[in-house]
């Protein structure tokens, strides 16, 4: 094993944080940083090969989403798309109301946008989710008056992994929107999505989307928004009237390629990534619990993406562990990688009812497409004799 680990290391299990560069994504990129670097705005011919280069990836983006290139507004990340869903769709609706409704548990990219609305005079309701992480829609309707205007229910939660019902959402919203006789926009937070579960904004019903380059091979700083069509909506970032108005700035055209680039290329691979993943996902999930007593498993057992096991660990702290783990070439984490340094609980555990000390002594695992089952076998040994000797010198189990 040790032998193993001199080859590979880091093994590297988490995924939902950052994932690496895909080499063949950096390769469509570094003629963007290098010779192409002319303007998309500049009308001599280099500028116009970056304006052909930016609209090719938009219109590969959108047949992936199934909408038109002009709905694709490119943002520097998934924070930026959250913020300019959440203020932008609810300002276009200013008129009708100022009622938004989230989930308790959504990244702190809306829950932050959100209370800043709150600042700003905006009413935000906090859904609850149930004990397994799930948000009941029923919840979202009874929450629903006259005066709201936004819906905001993330995809994939980044830190349990559950996977919320999209679809379902968006239909109940839109009807009960109807029978107020109002108008609700409905945005996502998919940002942990891509990969293993569909984009296709037309199949979902949302108005708006948000995904982020770094979480599937691509590179950091670059996102994408969907909006859809005629949605009533006030830009973020005013200026020199880039993205049709909607988010202005010179391009990042070298990370508009690579956007473009590795969503195409984890979408070719959709079934084949899920089917091995979820093989690995059994097998460490068969492996802590078999060889760990006292884990709980957070998040729902079925209903999460495949590359992710949240688990606390009775009487230890995560930190800790994680320590231990990094010292076997081991890389996970301890919640979402923003609340890492905080010592603040989890606000998801804690929002899914956990007490302090199960949400302290939780650990999130995220596997990639490049893990495989060596990974998987390495990681659970040394999570089980760290968490073996941890235990051994607190009063844990005496
Ligand atoms: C669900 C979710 N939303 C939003 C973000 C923020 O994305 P970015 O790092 O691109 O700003 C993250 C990143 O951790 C995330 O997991």
């Amino acid at each position: 094993m040790t032998e193993y680990l001199e080859n590979h290391r880091p093994i590297y299990l988490d995924h939902a944080a950052t994932t690496p560069l895909d080499p063949l994504v950096l390769e469509k990129m570094l003629p963007y940083m290098s010779e192409m670097y002319a303007n998309p705005s500049s009308l001599y011919s280099m500028g116009q090969q970056s304006r052909i280069a930016v609209d090719n990836s938009r219109e590969k983006i959108a047949s992936i989403l199934n909408c038109r290139p002009t709905e694709i507004i490119f943002t520097s990340g998934g924070t930026e798309s959250d913020n300019t869903a959440i203020k932008g769709g609810s300002q276009g609706l200013s008129q009708q109301g100022n009622h938004i409704i989230t989930s308790s548990i959504e990244h702190h990219a809306v829950l932050n946008t959100c209370y800043q609305m709150q600042d700003q005079g905006y009413d935000t309701t906090f859904i609850k989710v149930g004990s397994d992480g799930l948000v009941n829609p029923q919840d979202i309707l009874n929450a629903m008056t006259d005066k709201t205007v936004l819906v905001s229910i993330m995809y994939v939660n980044n830190e349990v992994g559950t996977i919320q019902p999209i679809k379902e959402i968006t239909k109940l919203v839109k009807e009960k929107a109807d029978s107020l006789n109002t108008r609700v926009l409905v945005h996502t937070d998919a940002v942990q999505a891509p990969g293993y579960l569909s984009l296709d904004v037309e199949d979902l019903g949302v108005d708006l989307m948000s995904l982020s380059a770094h979480k599937f091979y691509g590179p950091k700083g670059v996102g994408i928004l969907y909006k859809k069509r005629r949605i009533p909506f006030v830009p973020l970032i005013s200026g020199g009237g880039q993205e049709s108005n909607d988010r202005s700035g010179t391009e990042n055209v070298p990370g508009i390629i690579g956007i473009s680039v590795a969503l195409d290329l984890v979408s070719s691979k959709i079934d084949e990534t899920v089917s091995k993943v979820e093989g690995l996902q059994s097998r460490l999930m068969s492996g802590i619990e078999e060889r760990i007593p006292k884990v709980i498993l957070n998040g729902h057992r079925t209903k999460r993406v495949v590359n992710n096991l949240n688990y606390s660990f009775s009487g230890i702290e995560a930190e800790p562990v994680l320590l231990g783990l990094d010292l076997s070439g081991v890389y996970a984490s301890s919640g979402s990688a923003c609340s890492t340094a905080s010592l603040e609980p989890s606000h998801v555990l804690m929002a899914m009812g956990l007490n302090v000390e199960l949400a302290r002594s939780s650990l999130r695992f995220t596997l990639g497409a490049n893990n495989n089952e060596k990974d998987v076998d390495y990681a659970v040994n040394s999570l089980a004799s760290v968490i073996e000797q941890l235990r051994s010198m607190s009063s844990f189990g005496r």
